[in-house]
């Protein structure tokens, strides 16, 4: 693993900075005219994203442990590469282990449209030993603009068939959890994963209650409409055609020790994910990008 220092040497420019956090753990802070985001190694996760003169549009929990091994509770977690529950070991992290390895920084720099961008690996050399599966090589590729696309790019390096699930688990800062909708999965059908039952969506989604619904047969754009930012944000997506949509309400939240007891009133996720009958297996040298593309946008 390359220091701070020889990170900044390698990939580091005028608006891409390499840092220790307060924490210890390493992180790249990308800087432009447009935009700022953060970006933490320890699981590629992208912590925060906020666009010149707006309220961060990605939530971080003030009780989110930030120590290697354990997930981040907030932004953008990786879900690699199983989503939820492992499929046959219940002693698996949940979410697979992407998001509690700690990843190399493989490019950056700046792109023609202006955009600043990193880029992350991790290959089978950087997980614990009770995780070995495949040869892959998993890049996660990070655009900050006035927009953050974050791409997962999954290649599968080996002579056998690589089967996953995944998501781009993003968790959205909003104003009140009762007064956001969310539109782009009208007539969808839908997991309710809290009794695991079928439903069709009907208009949009509001919230009174714990919500954890798995969207299927859906590659749309999704709208987070807060009226009390006054701000609607846009989560479109290539190589999903699934979607979950979270928020744990109280009771859940005070079983959660990373999650403060009332913060669900200012978080929701909708997450980009290859979940369910969306999951994957990629053939030898088959490789499959998962991207999320957040843009917000503000006086609406
Ligand atoms: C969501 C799941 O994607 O992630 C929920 O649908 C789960 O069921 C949530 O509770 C958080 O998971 P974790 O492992 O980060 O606590």
């Amino acid at each position: 693993m390359l220091t701070v220092q020889e990170l900044n040497q390698e990939f580091g420019n005028s608006e891409i900075r390499f840092y220790t956090d307060s924490h210890g753990m390493a992180c790249a802070e990308l800087n432009n005219p447009m935009a700022k985001a953060e970006i933490a190694l320890n699981g590629a996760h992208v912590m925060s994203f906020i666009p010149k003169g707006q309220e961060p549009v990605l939530w971080m929990s003030k009780k989110s442990y930030f120590e290697s091994g354990k997930p981040i509770r907030g932004g953008i977690p990786i879900c690699w590469p199983w989503f939820g529950g492992h499929p046959c070991n219940s002693d698996m992290p949940s979410h697979g282990f992407a998001r509690i390895s700690v990843w190399e920084v493989v490019a950056s720099g700046n792109c023609e449209d202006g955009a600043t961008f990193l880029e992350l690996a991790l290959t089978p050399g950087l997980i614990a030993d009770e995780f070995k599966t495949n040869n892959f090589l998993v890049k996660l590729r990070v655009e900050v603009s006035d927009k953050l696309s974050t791409a997962l790019i999954i290649d599968n390096c080996s002579d056998k068939d690589l089967s996953y699930s995944a998501a781009l688990h993003s968790y959205f800062n909003i104003s009140d959890i009762a007064n956001i909708k969310i539109s782009g999965l009208d007539g969808k059908a839908f997991i309710d994963t809290l009794d695991d039952t079928n439903y069709v969506q009907h208009g949009d989604i509001t919230f009174a209650a714990e919500t954890d619904l798995v969207y299927l047969d859906t590659e749309d754009t999704c709208i987070i409409d807060d009226p009390g930012f006054k701000r609607k944000i846009k989560v479109s997506k290539t190589g999903s055609c699934s979607a979950v949509v979270w928020n744990p309400w109280d009771a859940k939240a005070q079983r959660m020790p990373d999650f403060g007891d009332t913060e669900y009133h200012k978080m929701v996720c909708v997450e980009t994910t290859n979940a369910e009958n969306d999951a994957r297996t990629l053939a030898p040298n088959e490789c499959h990008t998962l991207q999320v593309i957040i843009e917000s946008e503000t006086g609406v």
